[in-house]
């Protein structure tokens, strides 16, 4: 670029002249150093951009963290912690009290199971304890064939009393895997009732027992499991007569009534009392152990029959009197 001509003080004070150039050294200058002061504004931002964001999103993912922590410290064995829930209403508030919601469910699910566990280990080794005993002492010394009879009738109760409750265990096992398949087979609860209680018939008559059934309907029609059905009236009619003494009655009644089915079971046994009715269908729960006089009582028959009921959105409830008898209602919506 040609040099610059500056006007000289006595050229300005003509009266005309005429600019032909000018430098722009100076705006030059203010430009770098705008530049200057934009580029280290920009890096200070950015490290402050960069500390603030890494600050903030550690704070906003703690909980994340903790989850992580806790959830690495949870097995079958230690499920007793839980994060603390500081009432956030937000995603990680709501991502944390579900994860404890979570721990819950599968703690009383493993609760149960262990429960379960140690009430079967606990019921099967009285009949265990059982023959054990009686074989050693059979063979302890020479018998006659009868009292070797004997004892094996014995160890026969004590094998088909272990039976029952690995089937009755294996039922459960089955049911809270969602593995018992039900049928629903139209079938007239009627005919399929006649036939259960004449299979009971046997067993009351030991105890002279009078089992009546007089429905005013001959024809009941509902879907359900045969074989189901007939275990869970099988299970109510046993305890029925079981927890009855000699000479009682047991009746039962079924009724189609406007929006359901109602199956009523009435004896005039031993009766429960009353603190005792909430809790005759958990697993394993009996009164009194003394009180049937039966050692094939597992305690599992109301729990399975609540199972079955429940299956077929249906409910099962028991009115009782001690000394006066019971009454076990079944409800079946259509
Ligand atoms: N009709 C009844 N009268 C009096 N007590 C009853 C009657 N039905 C049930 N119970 C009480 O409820 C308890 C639980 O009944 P449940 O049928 O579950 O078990 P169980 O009869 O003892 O054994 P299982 O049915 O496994 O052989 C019984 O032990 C008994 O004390
Ligand atoms: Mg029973």
């Amino acid at each position: 670029m040609s040099p610059i001509k500056y006007l000289s003080a006595h050229e300005k004070e003509s009266p005309y002249y005429v600019l032909v150039g000018q430098s722009t050294l100076y705006v030059t200058n203010i430009l770098a150093q705008i530049r200057e002061l934009l580029i280290l504004f920009g890096i200070g931002m950015l490290m402050i951009a960069g500390i603030g964001g890494w600050y903030l999103a550690r704070r906003a993912l703690k909980p994340v963290s903790e989850i992580t922590n806790t959830a690495r410290t949870l097995s079958a064995y230690h499920l007793d912690k839980r994060l603390p829930e500081k009432g956030q209403e937000d995603e990680l508030g709501q991502l944390v009290h579900t994860f404890n919601e979570m721990i819950d469910r599968i703690q009383s699910g493993v609760l149960r199971i262990q429960q379960f566990s140690s009430d079967a280990s606990h019921e099967l080794r009285t009949p265990l304890t059982i023959l054990r005993g009686e074989t050693e002492i059979a063979l302890r010394k020479e018998r006659s064939k009868e009292e070797y009879q004997n004892v094996l009738g014995s160890l026969l109760e004590e094998v088909l009393r272990m039976e029952k409750i690995v089937d009755d265990m294996l039922f459960f096992t089955r049911a809270d895997s969602g593995h018992i398949p039900l049928q629903n087979i139209k079938s007239n609860l009627v005919e399929l009732l006649e036939e259960i209680i004449r299979k009971m018939q046997p067993l009351a008559k030991e105890k002279a027992i009078n089992i009546t059934f007089h429905p005013v309907q001959s024809n009941i029609i509902y879907k359900i499991d045969p074989g189901k059905f007939s275990q869970l009236m099988s299970n109510v009619l046993d305890n029925a007569v079981k927890y009855t003494n000699k000479g009682g009655s047991v009746n039962v009644d079924i009724k189609q009534l406007d929006k359901h089915i109602s199956i009523e079971v009435k004896d005039n046994g031993i009766g429960i009392p009353e603190e005792e009715i909430s809790k005759v269908f958990d697993r394993f729960y009996r009164v009194d152990k003394s009180r049937s006089g039966d050692s094939r009582s597992n305690g599992l028959g109301l729990s399975i029959c609540k199972w079955i009921v429940e299956a077929y959105q249906g409910n099962i409830k028991i009115k009782s009197e001690e000394g006066r008898g019971t009454t076990l209602v079944i409800t079946l919506s259509e």
